[in-house]
């Protein structure tokens, strides 16, 4: 074991001068009053209480006459006036890195500026500064609450003497965008931030930390939030006591570091317990090498894991244990070099640690599993599983190969205590982080509105839903939405911090996106729907037909030609569609208007027989003939031969497209579609003096005549 003690560990002068201040008053007033605990220390603070401090809430509790000493981390201006007011003598610690803060907030303050101090709201030393300007500042821990601060014309920015410098830079950046003029003051304390450096520095290359300090200390916490993303076996410790032996191995390289109310003392009385530890771990070991039962760890730190001092550190060491081994080697009995050989075999475990294992017994409701250590582990019925009521026998058979997780290395009955629920618990949380970056929709439980959104928590992680993303609409009054429960979805996350920005209104829309698919899958071909035309352009009409709009193209208007769609619908015209075709992902729905009229060619039999005389509108002129509307989708041919009572060279000399003239029908052919006209036979009939002038009238249309085929002419006609 290797223990590496940082260089700034102990006392700050900060803490060391409210220290002295009340140790100097108690010698001079036997007893002295502190506003809170004088430090983040309980072992320190019940070391003063043991000579005659006394702690109290407030000046109230403070006999007159008394002496009070105002701690390090300063106090707000009405805490100084009710000590006058009571007579009571101050004895001022605040840090002189405190005091400056608080005294340049003021003078900014008084300027008009507003002042905005990073940190934690509750922080007696942030209360302190914030006194200063009648508790007028805006307090803010993190990004997130920045982002949610008012637009300022001029602010003062100052920080927390504790506070991670990474957090005051984001929170910087965010009010960067936010005022006019705005004044950043890092007084983020010099041995804060060297602490933390060194905190930074010394957890990247060890692998154990072991964090010395007050649970209630704010320096304290964030050291070992720097070690903990560093070295995931990092441990906060209170006092010697609370090192466990199981958690440090012989071979660990240790660092150690402690807050700025962490006496020196303690932290000497720490290491010295962890060397009596490595003392009883080493004899430990011995028993069980007696045993046969030996471990070689899972996690021994790499090389690459090592600083390049201590990587050389390590290589010489190992060369001097390879050649003590070779030398040993030579005077070891066999027996000996099994159990050394076997040694080298041995499992280690720590907490925390992810094992694959195999059920050895069950137990009632206790999974024994072999997971390779000298002793099984066991699963207790309260580690079985997430699903509650599952008995041990429905969960697993002996021979199943399960992961678990170590919780302790011995549960005080010489098992390792494991758990199965961990693992999936951990899986879930895996699976459910994949799953929301994925897009998917949670409900939360609004807890409270702020200027800028809503705050709520989903598995323990906090979630943020920006105003604009509230709803679709504006909302008047955010309030109305807390205590309500909100479906969401992720468009931000951080998951190393637990934080989520998320959106209804991203839900709102997705769920409109579903509604309109789920209403285009709703349609089918061949179904008859109606609808009202919303737009006319020159490829047709678009038509909505309950919430999405299709298009009836200008070719489906009408069995006629059309010009232009406005020739046969108007916008707002009421009318019924058949769906010719969908699709739901492009959005597309072909609508077909003519396919509901009536088909011209299905009566035209039965109104038009050969003999009758009707009227037409010349449509088309060819060659061979000229093309009859006779009504909207019906066509028929006046061959050349029949367009006059003369012979004519060209159709154009007896007749214009538009022209409505009268003809005789001489022939309709439904299958074909084809319908023969003769304007010269309805003319002679109109007036039968007149006398063809040399061939006689032909009742059949001479289409051979015009040597063109039939195909060909009706080519030209665009019937359907
Ligand atoms: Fe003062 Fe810095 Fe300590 S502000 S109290 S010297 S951490």
């Amino acid at each position: 074991m290797k223990i590496i003690e940082g260089k700034y560990n102990g006392f700050c002068f900060g803490v060391q001068s409210a220290v002295d201040a009340v140790e100097k008053a108690l010698n001079d007033y036997g007893v002295v009053y502190t506003l809170g605990p004088i430090i983040h220390n309980k072992a320190a603070v019940k070391a003063l209480l043991d000579k005659g401090a006394v702690i109290v809430d407030s000046v109230d509790e403070i006999p007159t006459g008394s002496a009070v000493v105002i701690r390090s981390h300063g106090a707000p201006p009405e805490i100084y006036q009710k000590c006058i007011e009571k007579d009571v003598k101050i004895i001022d610690a605040t840090c002189p890195f405190v005091a400056r803060t608080q005294r340049i907030v003021e003078k900014r303050f008084n300027d008009g500026y507003d002042i905005v101090i990073a940190g934690e709201a509750a922080h007696p030393e942030v209360i302190g500064i914030a006194g200063v300007c009648n508790g007028k500042a805006h307090i803010v821990s993190d990004e997130l609450q920045a982002l949610l601060l008012p637009n300022f014309e001029k602010a003062f920015l100052v920080s927390q003497t504790t506070l991670i410098p990474s957090v005051f830079s984001e929170i910087s950046d965010v009010l960067k965008s936010k005022c006019k003029e705005l004044i950043i003051e890092n007084t983020i304390c010099s041995s804060t931030r060297e602490r933390q450096e060194e905190a930074e520095e010394l957890s990247k290359a060890c692998n154990t930390m072991i964090v010395i300090g007050g649970r209630n200390s704010s320096n304290t916490a964030k050291l070992y939030e720097i070690c903990k993303a560093n070295c995931k076996n990092t441990y906060f410790i209170e006092s010697a006591k609370d090192v466990i032996v199981e958690n440090i191995a012989l071979n660990d390289i240790i660092g150690i570091v402690a807050g700025a109310s962490t006496p020196q003392w303690l932290i000497r009385e720490v290491i010295a317990s962890m060397y009596q530890n490595e003392q009883e771990l080493k004899s430990s070991n011995e028993d069980c090498a007696m045993d046969g039962v030996v471990a070689q760890s899972e996690e021994q730190p790499t090389e690459t894991d090592l600083k390049p001092e201590d990587q050389q550190e390590v290589v010489s060491e190992a060369v001097q244990d390879t050649e003590k081994q070779q030398k040993e080697t030579k005077e070891l009995t066999p027996e000996e070099k099994f159990k050394r050989d076997l040694e080298k075999t041995m499992v280690r475990i720590r907490p925390g640690q992810i094992r694959k294992g195999t059920v050895v017994q069950i137990v009632g409701d206790d999974v024994y599993v072999n997971i390779g250590y000298k002793a099984d582990g066991v699963i207790p019925q309260s580690e079985l599983s997430l699903e509650e009521k599952a008995s041990a026998a429905e969960l697993f058979k002996v021979g199943d190969e399960i992961t678990v997780e170590v919780l302790k290395v011995n549960d005080g009955d010489g098992n390792v205590l494991l758990s199965r629920k961990r693992v999936e618990q951990k899986n879930r949380e895996k699976q459910m982080v994949a799953e929301l970056e994925d897009g998917r929709h949670f409900e939360v439980h609004v807890k409270k509105a702020v200027k800028g959104g809503l705050l709520s928590e989903y598995h323990s992680a906090r979630v943020f839903i920006p105003a604009s993303h509230v709803s679709d609409k504006y909302v008047e009054n955010l309030e109305e939405f807390v205590g309500k429960k909100l479906a969401v979805k992720v468009i931000e996350m951080d998951k190393s911090r637990k934080r989520i920005v998320a959106s209804h209104r991203a839900v709102l829309k997705d769920q409109e996106i579903a509604a309109i698919k789920q209403k285009y899958q709703s349609f089918t071909p061949g179904q008859k729907v109606k609808g009202i035309i919303r737009r006319i352009t020159d490829f047709g009409a678009f038509t909505d037909i309950g919430g999405v709009d299709g298009l009836i193209h200008v070719t489906d208007l009408s069995w006629s030609r059309v010009k232009h769609p406005s020739d046969v619908v108007k916008v707002g015209d009421e009318v019924e569609v058949e769906i010719l075709s969908v699709n739901p992902e492009t959005e597309r729905i072909g609508l077909g208007y003519k396919q509901l009229q009536p088909k011209p060619w299905d009566t035209a039999q039965e109104k038009y027989l050969p003999g009758d005389i009707v009227e037409g509108r010349v449509d088309r002129i060819a060659p061979f003939g000229a093309f009859v509307e006779l009504e909207p989708g019906l066509y028929g041919l006046v061959h050349i031969s029949q367009v006059a009572t003369r012979r004519i060279e060209k159709v154009e000399d007896e007749l214009r497209v538009g022209d409505i003239i009268t003809v005789k029908i001489l022939e309709v052919n439904p299958e074909s579609k084809r319908i023969s006209l003769s304007r010269r036979a309805a003319l002679q009939s109109n007036k039968p003096e007149i006398v063809p002038e040399k061939e006689p009238v032909v009742s059949i249309p001479p289409i051979k005549e015009a040597k063109v085929s039939l195909k060909e002419i009706f080519s030209e006609l665009d019937l359907k």
